[in-house]
């Protein structure tokens, strides 16, 4: 280590008079460190570390303790990591970025150019415990991510705040269940992520209280805050992931449909559903079982009255490749002396939260008095794991942990009390110390606490299959343990379009495996709004058809065949979908990109003024890097509408017509919108693989894989595919497949390379076929030398070539002529 990073600078300033701070400064003594720069003045303290060139810590506190230095969110060895940097006189530079603090003690960050990602307007403003850092904000900035706030996707103009809450919500309402302190700020095309490590009521506000300002703040904990720069969103979606952890891979069902409403029973009505749903070849992996399983809806008991054999029904259940995913709430009910597992065991142990007199919280939920698990303590949570062991032996997939906020009825606050007592335990590797705090620290932490109990308790009880937790409130980091989805949204039109921005700005922070209830939760859609919302939520991660107790019937039939056979069509296009669609979930959990993003992701660069290319298409997002999804602004619109392509070439997903928006002379493509038709178009330069439709993703598909190729302007393309068993962890060795498809411009057409197969998971087909888009006329084929037959496909402009594949790889030659 250089002696420059050892040694100390210290900068003794005689007290200066800013004009427009109108403030004192007294002394300031500034410490490069060896990964970053320490500066302390005027009662302040800022430490600022390099983790990675394009990754920063800030803390900053007053006086002279040193705050505890911990985090639920960020994993440990992010957090202690650290890279060399370079000082400067009062700051220092990484190979990404360069920071300074000036005598005001305000941070400004840049990029290696120059530009400026991030300036504090002023130093922090204290008031008692609560505090404010306030931003410089650009014209030309935008904001996204926060979870799955309500709301356009661009956050600017508008303010937050982090408090977990149970609530039916509007286009409006703040907050709703989730806290994840999580933003991107967007200045042209440059984007910094920043993680506000808070769990107390924080707030964010953009351009809403000072018209060229951004802030966060919070009533209390530490400033602690992360820096992520990318320019590139994806490159930040990265930095986040490795901060906070990424989706661990789901099992393939999950990405199924699933059937779901508060709540089937009789055991006769689930099985009636599932028999519907196989009768009508409606393609389905899951069905969910709401509160009304349980004996007086206490998590873990089973009603017998109404499911006298649970235990079968789940097996036959699971004959016809349906997965159970059953609630289990947070909470436990009340139930001295009635021989309630649960409780009894959590009472002896010592596991409830506790009031400051000593005694459990009790609070009214579901069961009705009910106890809540310190989900704080790990003990408690592992305790909490082995809760499932029967369920888990019965042969439940899924668990479902709702209510989570914590959420307590009839209760002003809509939770716990403020002064609800949560132990924290030492811990090395969190940074926590021993001690015990009260629940305005923990509030916001504690679902996701939950959802890592649960999490982690199925994995010991069945360590070789990857669990599916679904939870409903969550924090940064929640990601590792649990899918989520958007909780009670309403059966209305202007829900279906909120969903959009919902799930996108999820999927930026963190939660892909995200999803929200199709046909709305509250109330009853008209049939044609919940035939739009199939045909959207198809393309959603979570593909969940949900509704309340009190609303009508929401299966896909509900409204006639002609409704069905539209809703059929597009679960089955999810279905075929599936390998392009798993493809991409796996590299999700590898980078943190969302599955469902905003167009931004791919084209960062596309409008020339620099904003993101959502702004002029608020409904439009992307499926995967490769599919663009089209619905007009409003879901209900029948007027004609315009669709907003990024920059290349792209087909139409149905016809495959090709649209090229870089030659001047293309038409816009306008769209009268229909209920049949939600417009999906492919990228120009994709290889999008496909299987023959299934019933349940269980099912081997039987026939080819088939590889949609579309060229891009140059004729050029690539693709690939992952698979693996769907279910176990074997993909960590050797258990899975991976494949390439290239396409290369020829002098008389094109050239498709397959590559060999790697890994050791079977490929389920023999033969690859084909289908070509984008030639203007019937191309001829050769393979291993030879002739190969050239078809029209049946129901788009496309042309179908099928050859074997064993494994090794395959070169097909097209040759278009002129
Ligand atoms: C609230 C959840 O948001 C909803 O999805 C569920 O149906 C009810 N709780 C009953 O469990």
């Amino acid at each position: 280590m250089s002696s420059l990073f050892r040694s100390t600078v210290k900068l003794f300033l005689a007290a200066v008079f800013l004009p427009s701070m109108q403030v004192a400064l007294h002394a300031q003594a500034v410490q490069a460190t060896p990964n970053g720069v320490r500066v302390t003045g005027n009662n302040l303290t800022i430490e600022l570390n390099a983790l990675r060139d394009d990754v920063l810590r800030v803390r900053e506190w007053q006086g002279a303790k040193i705050p505890e230095d911990s985090s639920w969110a960020v994993l440990p060895h992010s957090r202690a990591s650290r890279v060399p940097v370079t000082a400067t006189a009062r700051g220092f530079r990484t190979k990404s970025l360069e920071v300074s603090i000036d005598e005001a003690m305000r941070i400004t960050v840049r990029d290696s150019d120059g530009k400026v990602l991030q300036q504090q307007a002023e130093p922090v403003r204290y008031d008692d415990t609560n505090f404010r850092l306030y931003m410089k904000m650009t014209d030309d900035e935008h904001f996204f991510g926060l979870g799955d706030k309500p709301g356009p996707l661009d956050r600017r103009g508008m303010s937050f705040a982090d408090w977990n809450t149970d609530i039916g919500y509007s286009e409006s309402t703040d907050p709703i269940y989730k806290s994840i302190p999580f933003f991107y700020s967007w200045r042209s095309g440059h984007v910094l992520g920043v993680l506000f490590d808070n769990t107390w009521r924080a707030s964010f506000d953009f351009g809403k209280e000072r018209e060229h300002e951004y802030s966060f703040g919070s009533v209390n904990g530490p400033i602690d805050y992360y820096l992520m720069y990318g320019p590139d969103p994806k490159q930040v979606a990265g930095e986040y992931a490795w901060l906070t952890g990424t989706t661990p891979m789901p099992p393939k069902w999950t990405l199924g449909y699933q059937q779901s409403r508060f709540s089937y029973f009789p055991e006769s009505r689930v099985m009636e559903i599932a028999k519907r749903l196989r009768d009508d070849k409606f393609p389905a992996d899951g069905i969910d079982l709401d509160i009304d399983y349980q004996q007086n809806h206490r998590p873990f008991t089973v009603d017998r009255k109404q499911f006298p054999s649970f235990e079968q029904m789940i097996q036959q259940l699971k004959d016809e490749h349906i997965h159970v995913v059953a609630i289990t709430d947070l909470h436990i009910a009340k139930l001295p002396d009635a021989g309630y597992k649960p409780y009894d065991e959590g009472e002896a142990q010592n596991r409830f939260v506790k009031m400051p007199d000593g005694k459990d919280f009790v609070g009214w939920v579901w069961p009705g008095d009910t106890v809540f698990p310190d989900y704080t303590v790990a003990d408690t949570r592992a305790w909490w794991g082995t809760l499932y062991t029967d369920f888990v032996k019965d042969g439940i997939d899924g668990f479902w942990n709702d209510m989570n906020e914590p959420s307590v009825f009839n209760v002003a606050n809509k939770t716990m009390p403020d002064d609800a007592q949560h132990a924290i335990r030492g811990d090395e590797d969190l940074g926590f110390k021993d001690r015990v705090t009260n629940h305005l620290e923990i509030h916001n932490v504690l679902g996701m606490l939950q959802t890592e109990g649960t999490y982690e308790g199925l994995r010991k009880l069945r360590p070789n299959e990857r669990p599916f937790v679904l939870t409903r409130a969550s924090y940064a980091g929640g990601q590792r343990y649990a899918a989520t989805w958007t909780g009670d949204n309403s059966s209305t039109w202007n829900h279906l379009r909120l969903t959009t921005p919902m799930l996108e700005n999820l999927g930026l922070s963190g939660f892909a495996m995200a999803g929200a209830d199709v046909g709305g939760f509250r109330g009853s859609p008209q049939m044609d709004l919940l035939t739009k919302w199939f045909e959207i939520g198809a393309f959603q991660t979570i593909d969940r058809d949900h509704t309340t107790d009190t609303s009508r019937p929401q299966e896909p039939w509900e409204g006639g065949s002609a409704h069905e056979a539209i809703r059929r069509k597009y679960v089955e296009t999810r279905y075929e979908l599936m390998p392009y669609f798993y493809t991409t979930v796996k590299s999700m959990s590898q980078t943190g990109v969302p599955v469902v993003r905003p167009l931004f992701m791919e084209f960062p660069e596309d409008a020339t003024d620099g904003h993101p290319i959502d702004l002029d298409a608020p409904a439009e997002f992307l499926f995967g890097p490769d599919l663009l999804v089209a619905p007009p602004e409003f879901p209900e619109e029948t007027d004609d509408y315009a669709v907003v392509f990024p920059k290349g070439i792209w087909y139409d997903y149905w016809t495959g017509v090709r649209i090229d928006k870089q030659n001047p002379a293309s038409k816009d493509v306008t769209i009268t919108p229909t209920l049949e038709i939600l417009p999906v178009y492919a990228r120009g330069g994709s290889v999008i693989p496909e299987q023959p439709l299934v019933q349940s993703t269980d099912e081997k598909p039987n026939g080819p894989l088939t590889l949609r190729v579309y060229p891009d302007a140059a004729n050029a393309c690539s693709g690939a595919l992952y698979d693996d068993d769907g279910k176990s962890y074997a993909f960590e060795h050797d258990g899975y497949l991976k494949m390439e498809a290239t396409c290369t411009a020829t002098a008389g057409g094109l050239t498709i390379h397959l590559s060999a197969h790697r890994g050791q998971f079977p490929a389920w087909w023999h033969e690859v076929q084909f289908e070509i888009y984008g030639l203007p006329k019937r191309p001829a084929a050769q393979f291993a030398g030879h002739n190969v037959t050239v078809e029209h496909a049946p129901t788009c402009d496309a042309w179908r070539v099928t050859v074997p594949d064993n494994g090794t790889g395959a070169e097909i030659q097209l040759t278009t002529g002129s």
